[in-house]
């Protein structure tokens, strides 16, 4: 084959899929699975998600309204933001995507931090954009100070998960009120806010960046985590009218699809099952972390629908992965940045304690 691949396309690690749930079934045979591994809604998901789902099936021949009108109707009369600052996109990686596709180019750089969502440092590479990542603090959050010390002429996005994925880790009101303050405003600050139902519950005193008031802070949601709607893939970012324009300019014609719209009009519609999730995740945690402590298993606080645990080495990890498969427990060795921790997502009660017994008695 003679066609040449871009050095920044052929640097990049393709992303490597397990084994599926089914290949895993059959070869450990299980009686029991907690699928704990991505941080999904192990509840489900909304029956009125469903049903205008199963409508929207009517009109498939149909392509999908290009600008999401109803949803952006809806998102806006629950966010209080106007239509014109929010686009919808194939989850809110997609957003993020289209976001570094829109705005950076030449010698732009994408700066972050290390021991965050795994997927942002292939985006900024893919788009051919440097990406500059600060470690951790001791306590595994975001050294807000550190990522300020490092900008640049060339700084043109910063990304903040708040929560942090893996870690769990928050960034306090004062601390990303702080930042935003002492951001030169031509640099464009993405704050990722995957789990914002979840950790809003949590924490009194969680940032909603959303009122935060910076024509250079943009705001990235999802439905997969809360919402319960991961497989048909549907997120969004809220932020200046300009930046959205420019984000909208560079996505797919139709997308989100048209079942992911009806999904996320149903979802929306729901705010029994957001409760029970969420009230569901305050009891997992609680769970986890008192039990977690009396097992005197290492973890950091977490703010989001998932717990960091760390143990000595990668080796142990491994080992404590292993055993935890054959018994049916599905859980995140965070190989590659953070090789000392497994990450386990909050379950249902019964896939809670499934994970809990089997680590004792590991
Ligand atoms: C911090 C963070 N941002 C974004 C996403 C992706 O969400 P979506 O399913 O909307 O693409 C995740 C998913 O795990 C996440 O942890």
């Amino acid at each position: 084959m003679n066609i040449q691949i871009p050095d920044h396309i052929s640097a990049i690690k393709r992303y490597q899929p397990g084994k599926t749930i089914p290949q895993l079934q059959e070869e450990f045979g299980w009686e029991k699975v907690a699928i704990l591994w991505n941080n999904e809604n192990t509840l489900g998901y909304s029956p009125k998600s469903k049903d205008a789902v199963v409508n929207a099936y009517d009109s498939i021949n149909y392509y999908p309204d290009p600008i999401s009108a109803d949803l952006r109707e809806k998102l806006s009369e629950r966010i209080g933001r106007p239509t014109e600052q929010i686009v919808l996109g194939n989850g809110s990686e997609s957003v993020l995507m289209l976001t570094i596709r829109a705005l950076c180019s030449g010698d732009d750089e994408f700066l972050t931090s290390g021991g965050s969502f795994v997927i942002v440092y292939n985006w900024a590479r893919i788009n051919n954009v440097r990406c500059v990542s600060m470690p951790l603090t001791e306590s595994y959050g975001f050294d807000l100070e550190a990522i300020k010390s490092r900008i640049n002429r060339n700084t043109k996005i910063i990304y903040l998960a708040n929560v942090n994925n893996p870690t769990g880790t928050m960034i306090t009101k004062a601390e990303l009120g702080d930042f935003m303050q002492n951001v030169p405003d031509h640099i464009l600050v993405i704050v990722d806010e995957a789990y914002f139902e979840f950790s809003e519950s949590l924490h009194k005193d969680f940032p909603n960046s959303l009122e935060m008031d910076y024509p250079n802070l943009l705001t990235l949601r999802t439905f997969s985590k809360a919402y319960g709607i991961a497989g048909v893939r549907l997120g969004y970012a809220v932020g200046n009218e300009k930046i959205i324009e420019s984000i909208t300019k560079t996505k797919l014609t139709f997308e989100p699809t048209a079942l992911a719209q009806a999904a996320g009009l149903g979802a929306l519609d729901d705010t029994d099952f957001l409760k029970k999730t969420i009230e569901n995740n305050k009891e997992g945690l609680k769970y986890f972390t008192s039990e977690l402590s009396r097992l005197d298993v290492q973890f950091v606080p977490s703010y989001g629908n998932f717990i960091m645990t760390v143990w000595k080495d990668q080796q142990e990890v491994d080992k404590v992965f292993n055993e935890l498969m054959k018994k049916g427990v599905l859980v995140r060795p965070l190989a590659g940045s953070l090789e000392h921790c497994i990450r386990i997502s909050v379950g249902r009660p019964e896939e809670n304690e499934h994970f809990i017994h089997s680590l004792e008695s590991i």
